[in-house]
């Protein structure tokens, strides 16, 4: 029985000295290297953001917030801002030099000889107004674009930098649109509706005070629509606020939808789900629909009633200004100049509101941003202890507890156990029993809320995580690749230069250097999506060799066989052999193969171990290690035996033609 055949009696020596800084074994068994070296530190050219801090934002009003947002821009913002007043002002000027022309030089003598200086004035006023209003827009757009530049690239950062807990929890699609579609109504927030309110507030204040100059009754009649304006405005501004929240939201859940069928479109095929799913999406678009409609239909209800109301005021201003001119209250360039510069009064009046209502797009969308801002990151240094090189790899467990957030149930209870420096543990237990729990504490995934955990004599809490995670390696239960190289992600692991030697040499090791060879880009290859062009056993294999290149002192493998045939899972426990040598390694698996050579077997249930000791030990007693042995033993056999007669039974149904063989030989 090839179970039996495998060495029971094999335990690793314990020697203190295993985890000690040594020369990795990668460098040790290879000569010179040659050929350039892979760099994994991605150095680019673009700006670094680190004084980018949106922390500064939160606690205030969400339009402070993003006044201190775009702090390094005020200047830009201000001149901007200060180039759109100038503007207002020449385009007043322009109606002012036509007030002058048709008053005081039409039907003069020297008409003539004006003419082209007037013309000449409009054109210069003209001109200055253009160049304003471009140097503003320009301003503006750079500070938007750029703000929102730096935005994106905070955001990215502080996703990745965010607890477990909260990516366990966290949907996918929804922070994808809050980066995305939130940050760009943000975005034109300031290129468009910020940099508008200051637009039209300085057109109303100049274009108000010249009228106020010409005829201060007019001008005041000119305003009497003012207040319905605003209130108006204030009233859709609340309505639309709440509509586009529930809008955004909504889009929100429709790209949680798309990306989950993204990523699970293989379940979805093998289920023949399709219908189902494409019923799901559609449920939900159109519930984006319905929102969408409500939303564009407060906008059209919007802009008929201020625009009526602005359309009256127009009216009633030009008739009570012509009446004025009729009865030489006002002098024709008086009226001509008013019936320009109320256009210019009125515009900003019915915009302004426009403006108002659009902000609440802005505004909503940069709560929805802060809502992931105000997220505590994970402290990656934090922690009173600066270990000098690298860890021993002793590990101690002393009555560890531990849940997850919000759960009343421990999740694992009253733990203890010890391992030296490259010793092996094994993990046992039914599935759920907190295997994956137990090992992620080490490397601080989740903090332990019972008991004391030590590595080297130190608590584990005192160990900032970048360096526990510096010195543990994991092949994860499914690994993961990126969309990227089999190089890039083999060497992804570590900042410093790789060779090429060095990638085939831990290839090698992981058994999967031929393979790759197998590939028409060898290890330039891309992965595709969720690592779909490869298997699952190759899979695994690119993450060992991802993680024998770190050279880790503590190694952590999960179920590092479960989604491979036999002979695969063979090659790759050999593998894993190569990859535990002088590690203090951490073993889970299902099968007894893979922890029977192991130092320390627990055997988990519930949370608590129920069982320890050797692979000899534990079969002396009984309890669950001696059941799954014998299980797996019978299965084992069952199977070698139904081979067996297969084979049998193959060769009789080969034998006639195989007889006359050895005749011919004869
Ligand atoms: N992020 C999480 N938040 C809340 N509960 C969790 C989380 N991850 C796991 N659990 C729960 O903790 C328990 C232990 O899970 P764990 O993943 O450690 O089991 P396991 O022994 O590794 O199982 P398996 O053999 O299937 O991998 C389970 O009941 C599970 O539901
Ligand atoms: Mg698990």
């Amino acid at each position: 029985m090839r179970l039996l055949t495998v060495s029971l009696a094999r335990k690793r020596p314990i020697r203190e000295s295993h985890g000690r800084a040594r020369t990795p074994w990668l460098f040790s068994s290879l000569g010179a290297f040659r050929g350039a070296p892979f760099s994994n530190d991605m150095e680019t050219s673009v700006e670094k953001n680190l004084t980018f801090d949106l922390k500064r934002v939160l606690g205030v009003s969400p339009l402070r917030g993003l006044w201190r947002m775009i702090g390094e821009y005020h200047v830009h913002y201000l001149i901007a801002n200060l180039s759109l007043g100038l503007a207002a002002l020449f385009k007043m000027a322009t109606f002012l030099l036509l007030r002058y022309f048709v008053d005081n030089v039409l039907g003069r003598p020297q008409a003539n000889f004006l003419l082209p200086w007037v013309a000449l004035g409009f054109i210069g006023l003209a001109a200055l107004e253009g160049g304003l209003t471009y140097t503003s827009g320009r301003l503006a757009a750079y500070t938007a674009e750029d703000s929102t530049r730096k935005l994106r690239n905070y955001l990215f950062d502080h996703i990745q930098r965010l607890t477990f807990a909260y990516h366990s929890k966290a949907r996918v699609g929804e922070l994808i649109e809050r980066v995305t579609s939130d940050v760009d109504a943000v975005r034109r927030f300031f290129a468009e509706q910020a940099v508008g309110v200051g637009r039209i507030l300085f057109l109303f204040a100049i274009n108000f005070a010249a009228l106020l100059y010409i005829h201060a009754r007019l001008a005041l009649l000119s305003v009497a629509v003012l207040p319905f304006v605003l209130l108006a405005s204030l009233y859709f501004f609340k309505k639309v606020t709440k509509v586009y929240e529930e809008y955004q939201a909504q889009e929100a859940v429709l790209s949680t939808v798309l990306q989950e069928n993204l990523s699970g479109v293989r379940v979805v095929k093998a289920f023949a789900r399709q219908d189902y799913e494409k019923a799901k999406f559609e449920k939900e678009n159109w519930g984006k629909f319905l929102k969408g409609r409500t939303f564009i239909l407060m906008h059209s209800a919007f802009w008929p009633t201020t625009d009526i109301l602005c359309g009256l005021q127009m009216l009633v201003g030009y008739y009570i200004g012509a009446r004025m001119a009729i009865a030489g209250e006002i002098t024709v360039g008086d009226y001509l100049a008013y019936t320009g510069l109320v256009v210019w009064l009125i515009w900003p009046l019915r915009n302004l509101g426009r403006l108002i209502v659009q902000t609440s797009t802005g505004v909503v969308s940069f709560k929805r941003v802060l809502d992931i801002v105000r997220q505590e990151r994970e402290p990656l240094d934090e922690g009173d202890y600066q270990p000098q090189g690298n860890v021993r790899g002793a590990i101690a467990f002393r009555k560890v507890c531990f849940e997850y957030d919000g759960d009343e149930d421990h999740v694992l209870q009253d733990i203890t156990f010890e391992c030296q420096p490259g010793q092996v543990v094994a993990l046992l237990g039914p599935t759920g029993s907190g295997k994956t729990t137990l090992v992620n504490l080490l490397p601080r995934f989740y903090d332990y809320t019972g008991g004391i955990i030590t590595l080297d004599g130190v608590e584990l809490k005192r160990y900032p995580r970048r360096y526990l995670r510096s010195q543990i390696g994991i092949v994860e239960q499914e690994p993961f690749l990126f969309s990227r190289t089999i190089r890039e992600n083999i060497v992804y692991g570590v900042e410093r230069s790789v060779t090429q030697e060095e990638i085939e040499a831990a290839a090698r090791a992981a058994a999967i250097h031929e393979t790759i060879l197998t590939f028409p880009q060898g290890y330039d290859t891309i992965v595709g999506e969720r690592g779909i062009t490869l298997s699952g056993g190759q899979k695994q294999r690119v993450a060992i060799a991802r993680t024998l290149i770190k050279n880790p002192r503590i190694l952590i493998l999960d179920d590092s066989t479960s989604s491979v045939d036999t002979e695969t899972e063979a090659e790759i426990r050999a593998a894993l052999e190569v990859l535990m040598r002088g590690r203090t390694t951490f073993i889970i698996a299902h099968r007894i193969q893979s922890v029977m050579n192991a130092d320390l077997i627990l055997v988990l249930e519930k949370g608590r171990i129920v069982q320890r000791g050797t692979h000899a030990e534990l079969l002396e007693q009984p309890g669950i290690y001696r059941q799954i042995y014998d299980l797996q033993m019978r299965i084992e056999s069952e199977l070698e035996e139904e081979i067996k007669q297969a084979e049998l039974s193959a060769t009789r149904a080969v034998e006639p033609e195989a007889r006359p063989l050895p005749l011919l030989k004869t």
